[in-house]
């Protein structure tokens, strides 16, 4: 088993997105994701519309997944699936299709915490910044989850903070609703943020203890500052809106990088890798790349693909666990409140 290459078949369906990642040990091969547009129009995500497209896209998916590896089935070492946090019906079809598979070919069953693998995710060979070394702070920010983790080793991990209503993506898309742009809106407030005054119209922030968020103040003091404004005139999103989003964007990143630094002050760590979705911010981006230069920090930032949901870090996970016989068995259920480190 020494020097056997591993080769795990990933599957992630935890929420929107349907992806299958091949991978040779730590190496990518292929991570071939679905992303599911249907939901655009309902502004957030629709559980019962996301299990249904599910449905449609495993087996291409995964088809291809396959085949852009040029790895035949027969030759997979595990299956790997996220088996939870996320949608129970989303869950339920990678989850079953993973056991399937797993089954028809005889191999072994992984079962994968999709936060985790948010994490780890950073050991996917090839990164740009390099691989962090243990201890080290985590920060996974994304349309599902906001948490600060603190990484002592592959498996070991203990959540420091959380939030305790919206994620941040959540915080940024909501805004983004308010202010009439599409679904999600994160990277459009991103982009007019670039080009606005970010002082223009200071925005309150919450008074959460210890390490933990919380989002939802934000979203209704941003509501009604835009209601008070727009009924003195109605053009006031269109004539302010870099502006606006600037003053939502920077009120966002400073919550993040208060606890940020709380955190780092805390545990006396310099290492922070962050990953999801909102690690494309360049407000949060901007504010690292500072702390980096000011505080010493050393900053670690996947990939934008293995930032987003994906199955290749379904796979790191997979192959993580393969390597120490951590195998699932065919009893094993989805899990939608699947805590980390529980
Ligand atoms: O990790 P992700 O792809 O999916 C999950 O939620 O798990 O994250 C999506 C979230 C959305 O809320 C989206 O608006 C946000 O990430 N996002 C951004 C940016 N790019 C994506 N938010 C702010 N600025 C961005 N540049
Ligand atoms: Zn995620």
């Amino acid at each position: 088993m020494e020097n056997e290459t591993i080769y795990i078949l990933a599957i992630e369906s935890s929420c929107d997105d349907t992806s299958a990642a091949v991978l040779s040990n730590k190496k990518v091969l292929s991570n071939v994701t679905a992303t599911q547009k249907i939901h655009e129009e309902y502004g957030g995500v629709v559980p019962e519309l996301a299990s249904r497209a599910h449905q449609q896209n495993i087996v291409p998916v995964v088809h291809q997944a396959l085949n852009k590896a040029n790895i035949d089935k027969k030759q997979l070492s595990a299956i790997a699936f996220t088996r939870g946090p996320g949608l129970m019906g989303s869950l339920l079809v990678g989850t079953s299709f993973a056991k399937s598979l797993a089954l028809g070919l005889n191999v072994p069953l992984i079962e994968v915490n999709h936060m985790q693998a948010h994490i780890l995710a950073h050991f996917i060979e090839g990164q740009n910044d390099g691989v962090p070394e243990f201890p080290f702070l985590a920060m996974t920010i994304s349309g599902g989850h906001t948490q600060i983790v603190l990484v002592k080793d592959y498996f070991e991990m203990e959540i420091l903070g959380q939030t305790l209503d919206d994620a941040v993506g959540e915080a940024f898309d909501k805004s983004a609703k308010i202010l009439g742009l599409l679904y999600p809106g994160g990277p459009l407030v991103d982009k007019n943020a670039q080009k606005g005054n970010p002082d223009a119209f200071p925005f309150p922030k919450p008074k959460v203890g210890g390490l933990d968020f919380s989002f939802s103040g934000l979203k209704t003091s941003i509501l009604y500052f835009i209601q008070k404004e727009t009924a003195k005139d109605p053009d006031f999103v269109t004539e302010n809106l870099q502006d606006i989003c600037a003053s939502i964007q920077k009120t966002i990143v400073t919550i993040l990088m208060d606890k940020l630094k709380k955190a780092m002050k805390q545990t006396g760590l310099t290492q922070i890798a962050i990953g999801g979705g909102v690690s494309a911010n360049s407000g949060i981006r901007s504010a690292l790349k500072e702390a980096e230069t000011n505080l010493g920090w050393t900053t670690y930032i996947p990939k934008f693909e293995y930032c987003t949901d994906n199955a290749a870090m379904i796979g790191i996970v997979g192959h993580l666990k393969y390597k120490q016989e951590e195998f699932a068995h065919q009893g094993v259920t989805a899990k939608p409140r699947y805590v980390l480190g529980g």
